[in-house]
């Protein structure tokens, strides 16, 4: 979790501005705004990706003036200069770039829930329309979950999804869509019955990861790789999401969702398809969304004997993660101490379609493991034959891909070798891409992208409707009957379980040490 502000604003002031725009913030006094939104709107205005009509309205119900927001938002930025032990930090800030945005941020005290809200909200963006000449909005809602019906609802009602005059209304929705399919489904009825699908912006920050996007440059820019992507090809991908922080003061929420609904149908799906989907007609939003859905929706659904044997739930308990005692999550504030929850989660999965039909897709993602590591690793098969039989070489080890998404960006393949020397011996050796030794820039929010193509409207980045549900409908079984949640120590690779998952398919899991 330790990510750098991105240091580099040349690489994004290739991009051009962004139209001018009041960017609302549903949740302005929340974590989310303070640890992300703000840090990535400085980002974009260091870049000089935002324009002169560019104006941030925070919604939230304290009472605060215009000037205490601004304050308490500058401390927070600027805390990321100095407090190297926070989710994000930055070598310094910038006081142009920041100044810029400071004066720029306005806040509305309202209850989401209530109707007076909207209508101050409609003068605030009447006024800025006859000041600035635009009526353009985005309006964020980075919200509690249960907000996220009743925001639209009134935004809708008090005409501010409207579209005129060339404007545009849209509305980005953040984690988690629903808790499983039904609800994602009536979240979706509920929305698309007052806006229009294009209006709205399903995020997932996986998605602004630069190496997660790289998958599809990886695919689809290269002509070595696609013939190789396939059945014939590939013995089995592993996909691996694993964390060393726990559930970090969020007990409440964690213990309603569990590492399945956190982590697996959003972040874990997005990686598979990204690896999995076919090559898109073109690079365009619907393109791109609809391979994606095909994909997810190509998904096996395990029946009640596999999803006892293909399924894994976990739960930290205390141990030491890199030196530090940490304690188990039932003695985490806000759980409850014979917490059923998993923290863990490993699977294998199917994609019945003709490309991936016989390859598993084992997926694991769990909190308090040994290392933070995400990655996709594609193991290829052996080579047919083996020619060496006359020679030292016992045994030949198949190729490796690995697309290594976080930390440490970058793509290695592992390679067998001839050692130097008289007789014919082969090592494993690795070919190594890191994007820091290539690209100046460092890995940022992720947000920064995600924002931008809001503002200009490109939706390739986000979720459609159908996306969201068709993740949904991968996971129900396992929602519906999950297994037992088996107990792993803080600090090691997971539960022995997930283990013996692969075992039995005689493969193991990369280790994380
Ligand atoms: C969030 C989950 O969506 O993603 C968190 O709610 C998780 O529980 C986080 O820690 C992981 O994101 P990242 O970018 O650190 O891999």
């Amino acid at each position: 979790m330790r990510e750098r502000l991105c240091p580099d604003p040349a690489l994004l002031a290739r991009a051009s501005p962004a139209p001018p725009a009041s960017f609302v913030i549903f949740g302005a006094g929340g974590d989310l705004t303070r640890r992300l939104l703000m840090p990535a709107l400085y980002n974009l205005s260091l870049g000089r990706l935002l324009v002169d009509g560019f104006t941030v309205i925070g919604v939230d119900h304290n009472e605060r003036s215009d000037e205490a927001y601004r304050q308490g938002l500058t401390e927070a930025v600027q805390g990321y200069a100095t407090d190297r032990s926070g989710e994000f930090s930055a070598d310094s800030i910038d006081s142009h770039a920041w100044g810029w945005l400071r004066d720029r941020l306005f806040y509305l005290t309202g209850d989401f829930e209530d109707a007076a809200t909207y209508r101050r909200l409609g003068e605030r963006l009447a006024a800025a329309k006859q000041a600035g000449g635009h009526g353009n909005c985005v309006f964020y809602l980075a919200t509690a979950p249960r907000f996220f019906g009743p925001i639209v609802e009134h935004l809708a009602k008090a005409g501010l999804m409207h579209e005129e005059q060339g404007d545009f209304r849209r509305a980005v929705i953040e984690k988690p869509f629903g808790t499983d399919l039904a609800s994602a489904r009536a979240l979706n009825a509920r929305i698309l019955g007052l806006v229009d699908e294009r209006q709205v912006f399903r995020i997932d920050h996986y998605l602004g990861k630069e190496t997660v996007q790289n998958i599809l440059a990886l695919r689809f820019a290269n002509g070595i790789f696609e013939p190789l992507w396939c059945r014939d090809h590939i013995d089995h991908v592993q996909i691996t999401a694993a964390e060393t922080v726990g559930v970090e003061g969020r007990g409440r929420f964690y213990e309603t969702a569990g590492a399945l609904r956190d982590m697996v149908p959003n972040h874990m799906m997005q990686l598979l398809t990204m690896t999995a989907m076919e090559p898109p007609n073109d690079f365009g939003a619907d393109a791109v969304r609809a391979e994606k859905t095909k994909v997810v929706q190509a998904i096996w659904s395990p029946g009640p004997e596999e999803l006892a044997r293909d399924v894994v739930r976990g739960q930290y308990d205390a141990g030491r993660v890199r030196g530090t005692a940490v304690p188990g999550y039932r003695q985490e504030p806000n759980v409850a101490p014979d917490s059923g929850t998993e923290t863990y989660i490993a699977m294998k999965l199917h994609i019945d379609n003709w490309r991936w039909a016989g390859v598993p897709f084992y997926v694991r993602t769990g909190k308090r493991l040994a290392v933070r590591r995400t990655e996709v690793a594609i193991q290829f098969k052996p080579a047919p034959y083996t020619m060496f039989r006359a020679t030292p070489v016992e045994c030949t080890t198949p190729n490796l891909m690995v697309l290594h998404i976080q930390p440490n960006e970058g793509i290695s393949l592992s390679l067998s070798a001839k050692q130097p020397g008289p007789t014919l011996r082969l090592a494993d050796v690795r070919m190594d891409f890191r994007y820091t030794d290539w690209f100046k820039a460092g890995p940022s929010t992720g947000y920064e992208t995600l924002l931008y193509d809001v503002l200009i409207g490109d939706a390739t980045l986000f979720k459609r409707a159908e996306n969201v549900e068709a993740s949904w409908a991968a996971v129900q079984p396992m929602l519906e009957s999950p297994a037992e949640v088996e107990h792993y120590a803080a600090g090691s690779d997971g539960p022995a379980g997930a283990e013996a998952l692969l075992a039995r398919d005689g493969r193991h899991w990369l280790k994380l040490t």
